[in-house]
């Protein structure tokens, strides 16, 4: 890593790819700041923490690298009464310790998962997902791997949750839900052998109390779940990998437009055979905003990945699984019902013009109503979001928007912090981090989510660039376990 420090926009030179260069090029430093300078005032009705993961390789990669392959670090914004606390750290999984140990890279990524050892698959690095659970922050991973409990305001890694990882077919995706009110966590394991998925329940203090097999098709590339009071609904999408690729060690992905997109609704402790299935129109879908239940409905609301069109408005199967494959993004606001008494099913557009993903809402509603999402515009190219959206998700209209420059800005995923005594669902604020290349400054934002168009209410002046990466949540005070 002797170049490192010599170019910090490549630190690791310009042969392992773009997502390791520029304002991806990752931090070495787990640091801790305090007395930050902000222009305008952080609100004293803001308590709890803002927790963002993301791909951060602390030694020089192998081959070609993809954001998939980092280790997972966490940058967190630790709001007490008007002051904030910034902190990064490296989720320490057994990977990390294992390299740690070496000094050098021990894994290949999913570019060139060939040249990698047969006992070294790719690495489980936790660097995906975060959710508040059980008192702690939980990290996972988009491959469906060990997740890892960390304390959410010190960053430091408490465990492995690997009671949930007893044998294959018992990983956590990344997204696994929990539910506010009743501290459970619901979550789904994928992999490429039969049954292809699995769904379990945890309750608040960490023991499995569920888990059934969810026979798909195939296999399935899925990357989402979402949860109602009663039910979870697990997605069946129309992208897999290639057999014969696969079968030959690499990662190649396929789209069959042919195939419908199916989402499961199954009773949140239902029996595997308990599960419904209905078909909606071929699609991929990463992200879920949320969903609830209205009478007889399940509704979820999600941002569908467009399937890519031929000039003669055909879908183009081959277009799309690139895409997919290389992080660009076409998502629109969607909305689907499906009616539990009649099998009815129904999707619909919210809003055709926007490229929007990476969602954020009211994380104390997760399976009730929420009437607003805040979602980020997505560079359709590459994995960069340029500005912040509010959306009515019943009418699909956007109600609040803010970006310094959709030319310059990397955005990180936006999460809604509600203030102390709320007093309605967007009572209170929205939290991103933003890198702007015009500038060269890092700043973590806080905006009134009642009224984001006048911009940032505080912005908090960063010391140091925070390179792009996944999800983000926000805990509340009575959420952090106490020692
Ligand atoms: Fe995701």
């Amino acid at each position: 890593m002797g170049a490192a420090f010599e170019n910090p926009d490549a630190p690791f030179g310009f042969e392992h790819g773009p997502f390791v260069t520029g304002a991806f090029a990752p931090l070495f430093d787990e640091e801790v700041h305090e007395s930050l300078p902000v222009d305008g005032e952080i609100p004293a009705d803001l308590n709890g923490v803002y927790l963002r993961n993301g791909p951060n390789p602390r030694f020089e990669p192998n081959g070609i690298y993809h954001p998939f392959d980092g280790d997972g670090m966490v940058h967190a914004a630790h709001f007490d009464r008007g002051r904030v606390v910034v902190r990064n750290k490296w989720v320490r999984t057994a990977a990390w310790q294992e390299e740690d140990q070496s000094g050098k890279a021990e894994y290949w990524g999913v570019r060139e998962t060939l040249k990698g050892r047969a006992d070294r698959p790719i690495k489980d690095n936790a660097n995906t997902d975060i959710i508040g659970y059980g008192g702690y922050a939980l990290a996972t991973w988009y491959l469906a791997g060990t997740p890892y409990l960390l304390d959410p305001i010190t960053l430091e890694t408490v465990r492995a949750a690997d009671n949930f990882v007893q044998k294959p077919g018992f990983g956590v995706s990344a997204h696994p839900k929990v539910d506010e009110f009743s501290g459970e966590l619901m979550f789904f394991d994928y992999f490429h052998e039969h049954p292809h998925m699995t769904y379990g329940v945890a309750n608040a203090q960490g023991e499995l109390v569920h888990h059934v097999p969810i026979e798909l098709r195939g296999n399935r590339l899925p990357h989402d779940m979402a949860i109602t009071e009663n039910y979870s609904i697990l997605h069946d999408l129309p992208v897999f990998h290639d057999e014969a690729a696969y079968a030959a060690g690499r990662h190649k992905i396929l789209f069959d437009s042919k195939i419908p997109t199916r989402f499961g609704v199954i009773p949140r402790h239902g029996a595997a055979d308990t599960i419904r299935w209905f078909d909606f129109t071929p699609c991929f879908l990463y992200h879920v905003v949320n969903a609830w239940e209205e009478g007889d409905e399940v509704v979820m609301v999600a941002c569908r990945f467009m399937p890519q069109r031929k000039p003669d408005g055909s879908i183009d199967e081959q277009r799309t699984a690139h895409v997919i494959g290389h992080l660009g993004m076409d998502a629109r606001l969607w909305r689907y019902r499906m009616n539990l008494k009649t099998g009815a099913c129904k999707e619909e557009c919210l809003d055709a013009d926007y490229n929007i993903e990476f969602p954020g809402y009211n994380s104390a509603l997760t399976g009730r109503y929420t009437q607003w999402g805040y979602l980020v515009d997505h560079d359709p190219d590459t994995l960069r979001w340029t500005g912040l959206n509010k959306y009515n998700t019943d009418t699909g209209e956007r109600v609040g928007e803010w970006t310094d420059g959709h030319d310059c800005c990397w955005y990180s995923e936006p999460w809604f912090a509600p203030a102390d005594n709320a007093r309605s669902e967007d009572h209170g604020y929205v939290v991103a981090f933003v890198w702007n290349d015009s500038t060269a400054k890092q700043e973590l934002q806080i905006f009134d989510a009642q009224n984001m168009s006048p911009g940032p209410i505080a912005r908090v002046k960063m010391p140091h660039r925070i390179p792009p990466g996944f999800h983000a949540c926000w805990m509340k005070p009575e959420q952090i376990a106490t020692k």
